[in-house]
C-alpha cells in the first residue's frame, strides 16, 4: 500500500478481547498510519452518561448531550491517550462499570449516527487503520481491506482479566467470560449495524496465535 496514497482503510473488526485493538495498533505503526480505536469512542460517550447521571434517561435527552461529548486522541508515550472534554479518561472508559454498559449505551441509533460521522470525518484524506465492530460493514464499507479477528471465548476472557490486573481490577474469569458473552450477544443482536463479519472480510481466529503470527498473516493480505 502506497503511503502516498491518502483514503486508504484498513477495517478491523471482532468481539471482545479478539485482538483488535493489538494488532490494530501494531499495524498502523508499521504502515505510518493514523490508527483509531472506535469502541474508545463508543466508551467514552458511556462514561458521559454514567458520569452526567443520564443511563436510564430517553435518546431524546441522551441525543441532546452529544453535542456536548468531545472525543479526541492524543498521542503520547504510552500509545494513545483518549480524551473526553478535555480530561484524559483512558483509564476510566475501560473500567468494568463502562464495559457493563457501553453495549446498551452503543445501540442507540443517534449515538451511532453521530459516532459513525466522526469516525467518517476524521478518516477523511488520512491513510487509517480503524478497529471496532461495524468498521467493515457500515463505517467503510469501501475499506481496501477488511480483517475480522476471532478467539475462543475462554481466550478472550483471560486476555482481558490481564487487561484489567493492569488497571488493578478484579473479576474471576466465570464473571468475565459470561460478562464478555453478555456483550457479545448484545452487540450481535442490535437493529442498527450489529458484530457481524462483512461479506468480504478475511477472517483470522487468533485462539492459538501469537500476535507476530497475526501480524504476518495479516501483512500478506496487504494489497501491494
Ligand atoms: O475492547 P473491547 O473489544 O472489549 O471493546 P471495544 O472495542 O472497546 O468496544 C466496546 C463496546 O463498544 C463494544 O462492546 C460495542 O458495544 C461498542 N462498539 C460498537 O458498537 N461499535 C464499534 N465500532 C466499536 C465498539
Amino acid at each position: 500500500m502506497k503511503l502516498e496514497n491518502k483514503n486508504h482503510q484498513i477495517a478491523i473488526d471482532g468481539p471482545a478481547g479478539s485482538g483488535k485493538s493489538t494488532i490494530a495498533k501494531l499495524l498502523a505503526r508499521k504502515l505510518k498510519c493514523l490508527y483509531i480505536d472506535s469502541g474508545a469512542m463508543y466508551r467514552a460517550v458511556t462514561l458521559y452518561i454514567i458520569e452526567n447521571d443520564l443511563l436510564n434517561k430517553s435518546e431524546n435527552t441522551i441525543t441532546r448531550h452529544l453535542k456536548k461529548i468531545k472525543i479526541t486522541f492524543r498521542e503520547n508515550k504510552k500509545g494513545q491517550a483518549v480524551i473526553l472534554n478535555n480530561k484524559d479518561v483512558s483509564k476510566k472508559i475501560r473500567s468494568l462499570v463502562v464495559s457493563k454498559e457501553v453495549s446498551k449505551v452503543s445501540s442507540k441509533k443517534n449515538v451511532r449516527k453521530e459516532l459513525v460521522k466522526r469516525q467518517r470525518e476524521i478518516a477523511k484524506n488520512q491513510f487509517i487503520v480503524m478497529d471496532g465492530r461495524d468498521i467493515g460493514t457500515t463505517v467503510f464499507p469501501e475499506a481496501d481491506l477488511k480483517i475480522y479477528l476471532t478467539a475462543s471465548p475462554y481466550i478472550r476472557a483471560i486476555r482481558r482479566k490481564k487487561d484489567l490486573e493492569n488497571l488493578s481490577e478484579r473479576i474471576s474469569t466465570n464473571a468475565l467470560i459470561k460478562q464478555i458473552q453478555r456483550r457479545d450477544d448484545l452487540d450481535s443482536s442490535r437493529m442498527i449495524s450489529p458484530l457481524s463479519k462483512a461479506q468480504d472480510a478475511i477472517v483470522i481466529d487468533t485462539t492459538n496465535l501469537t500476535i507476530s503470527n497475526v501480524l504476518k498473516l495479516i501483512n500478506s493480505f496487504l494489497p501491494a
